[in-house]
């Protein structure tokens, strides 16, 4: 697994990259997409965004900058914004920090997931089943190492090490962090210290986080098409 910085380390060619953004970007597009949005469309600018209200039909705008609701954009980057009676059967054009920038640098993949802990077993379900090389891609926090994506890669590490083997000391290393985790009282306990989650508990949003902490809520594999996620 890896932070941006490090991503053209890696031969990503014929490997299954998986987008890591827990707080908030993938759990975001999860809780849409399992509540039935007919896709979310990652957008690398608040303008491209803003614009495409024009194009698309059904189109939502959401997203935010440095954790914070952007004006001009109609949402937030929440996934308890998205409920079924609210996006089902709408587009989520959705801009973010660090998430959606991710997806956009990479390059030549076999083919492009996202994952969080609210689609935990559907994505190692998934990727035991495909069997392939696999990317942990953590979204972290402007090139930094952050704790709550690292904590989410351990888990799928650990989850798929009887069948793949752990080829980057960096995978080893979020194991061991997952697995000190199991000894906190939540896995939100252990993301106190965070960073991010100083950031946003700023801005009162510790029940973001406490959702986003809580496994298999959206049991959906966003997979990118080149231009939008959909349900796979
Ligand atoms: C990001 O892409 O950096 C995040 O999703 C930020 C956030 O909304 O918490």
């Amino acid at each position: 697994c890896l932070s941006p910085a490090l991503l053209h380390l890696y031969d990503t060619k014929d490997t299954i990259v998986v987008i890591i953004d827990v707080f908030r970007a993938t759990s975001t597009i999860a809780a849409a997409l399992h509540n039935g949005a007919r896709a979310v469309i990652p957008i690398a600018s608040v303008e491209e965004c803003i614009a495409l209200t024009n194009t698309v039909e059904g189109c939502i705008t959401a997203g935010e900058r440095d954790g914070k609701v952007v004006p001009g954009l109609q949402y937030g980057n929440s996934p308890l914004e998205y409920s079924a009676g609210f996006i089902g059967g709408k587009t989520l054009a959705l801009t973010t920090t660090n998430g959606t920038k991710l997806l956009h640098m990479v390059r030549d993949a076999d083919t492009i997931i996202t994952g969080s802990f609210l689609n935990l077993d559907a994505v190692c379900t998934y990727l035991k089943k495909r069997g392939q090389k696999v990317l942990l891609a953590c979204a972290a926090w402007k090139d930094r190492v952050n704790m709550e994506d690292t904590l989410f890669a351990g888990a799928v590490a650990e989850a798929l090490q009887d069948d793949f083997a752990l080829l980057c000391d960096s995978a080893q290393m979020a194991v061991s962090l997952y697995r000190q985790a199991q000894t906190a009282p939540s896995l939100l306990a252990f993301l106190e210290p965070s960073s991010h989650y100083k950031r946003l508990s700023n801005f009162g949003l510790v029940g973001d986080m406490a959702y986003c902490t809580t496994p298999n809520q959206h049991p959906v594999v966003p997979v990118y098409n080149g231009k939008e996620l959909v349900a796979g």
